[in-house]
């Protein structure tokens, strides 16, 4: 008899018997296998995810209903086959009940398929494209798709005198969910997308793309780079000297990530993006997520994909709350549908019926506080689902 067959054989003879096999089957802990980007251009997807892990554990602690929960991280450096093995290794023989992390949309796409068939939950804490979640009815998403943020910017770029826009976006499935949606929603209130630009994701030089972009003289350049990418991109801009013509940056927060924006310098001051977390979000629980996450990790300000992280912890808590201890896969989706509950980023919930998120998008502006860089929120757009699935109903 394997394991999980024993499991299973456990669990059944809980509901026919009662307590008989209590003890067998809550010493068996719960395990979750994280693949994440820990090395590589994406490493600080990793380094955030996994010191909100910790920190959510350290907080929480380490048994649910009776269960011990051990999680195993695995790096997949951002490459989608990679990710895939590591799956397959970690179904077969560390026989994880749960797989989660995934830095990029196509680690998180190489793996739906094998998420399937072993029938585990899939939980997405950081990839974005609005496609991921509809790959696999086991994939549960708890980050962000780029056109939540990129739909309310296009609003307000519409109201607040923005006429002509360079789009410069990574050319993959992200970038182009951004570049869309942002294209679709700004000429919608009446904006011009004078020039769409798609640069390589990997090892990206930005400048001649800058320069192309300084060229056609727009009044604003919408810009989606992944975690990681923000601060060259920024960088080169600068370098440019596009600020010096008027020229803005908007777009979804992950070009101000709070990972790497004190490291900007003051010239980044007043830029306007939309995104669902800042780390100067004003909450109490925020404060503390904050302030413990900056004790336990020698002042690493949390950024977007550490709350992925955090609140995917929270899910997977709560889910095995309601299942009593149950790993059984199709009960844990069923108990993450519809959970609500607050966020380091505010109240969020997982849609039932697309086991997407759904959460607040706020508008942001750089601003200096007690000496430091932060995104500081000013509006808010509630509730929102990701409008990419929204328009095919
Ligand atoms: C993605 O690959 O889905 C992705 C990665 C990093 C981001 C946003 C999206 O900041």
């Amino acid at each position: 008899m394997d394991r999980r067959q024993f499991l299973t054989t456990t669990a059944a003879t809980l509901a026919a018997g009662g307590l008989a096999g209590t003890q067998a089957f809550a010493a068996d802990p719960v395990k979750i296998g994280f693949i994440l980007p820990m090395t590589g251009p994406q490493q600080s997807t990793g380094r955030e995810t996994v010191a909100a892990i910790k920190l959510y554990m350290a907080q929480h602690g380490d048994t649910v209903a009776g269960r011990k929960i051990e999680v195993i991280i695995k790096d997949d450096g951002a490459v989608p086959d990679t990710s895939k093995r590591i799956a397959q290794e970690l179904i077969v023989n560390e026989k994880v009940h749960m797989l989660a992390g995934f830095g990029v949309t196509p680690c998180a796409l190489a793996v739906a398929p094998l998420a399937t068939e072993a029938k585990i939950p899939e939980l997405v804490t950081a990839a974005g494209t609005s496609i991921i979640t509809e790959r696999s009815p086991y994939i549960v998403r708890t980050s962000f798709t780029l056109a939540q943020s990129t739909v309310p910017m296009a609003d307000w770029a519409g109201q607040n005198g923005i006429k002509k826009v360079v789009s410069m976006v990574s050319d993959y499935a992200p970038g182009v969910d951004a570049e869309a949606s942002f294209r679709d929603q700004f000429t919608k209130n009446g904006g011009q997308i004078i020039e769409s630009i798609r640069f390589p994701l990997a090892n990206p030089d930005f400048a001649p793309f800058l320069q192309r972009a300084k060229d056609a003289k727009p009044g604003a350049i919408f810009v989606f780079v992944p975690a990681g990418q923000g601060a060259p991109f920024v960088k080169q801009f600068l370098e440019r000297g596009l600020d010096k013509v008027g020229i803005k940056i908007i777009g979804p927060g992950d070009v101000t990530d709070d990972d790497v924006l004190n490291g900007m310098g003051d010239q980044v001051i007043g830029t306007v993006t939309a995104h669902f977390y800042s780390a100067d979000h004003e909450s109490a629980l925020n404060k503390k997520y904050v302030s413990e996450f900056e004790k336990a990790n020698n002042g690493m300000r949390p950024n977007f994909m550490s709350v992925g992280g955090y609140d995917g912890m929270h899910l997977i808590y709560e889910a095995l709350k309601k299942t009593n201890g149950d790993t059984n896969g199709d009960k844990l989706v069923a108990a993450m549908k519809g959970l609500k509950w607050e966020s380091p980023r505010g109240p969020i919930s997982i849609d039932p019926d697309t086991r997407d998120i759904v959460q607040n998008v706020y508008i942001r502006k750089v601003e200096k506080k007690n000496g430091q860089l932060y995104n500081v929120e000013f509006a808010t757009f509630k509730d929102i689902k990701d409008p990419i699935k929204a328009a095919k109903k």
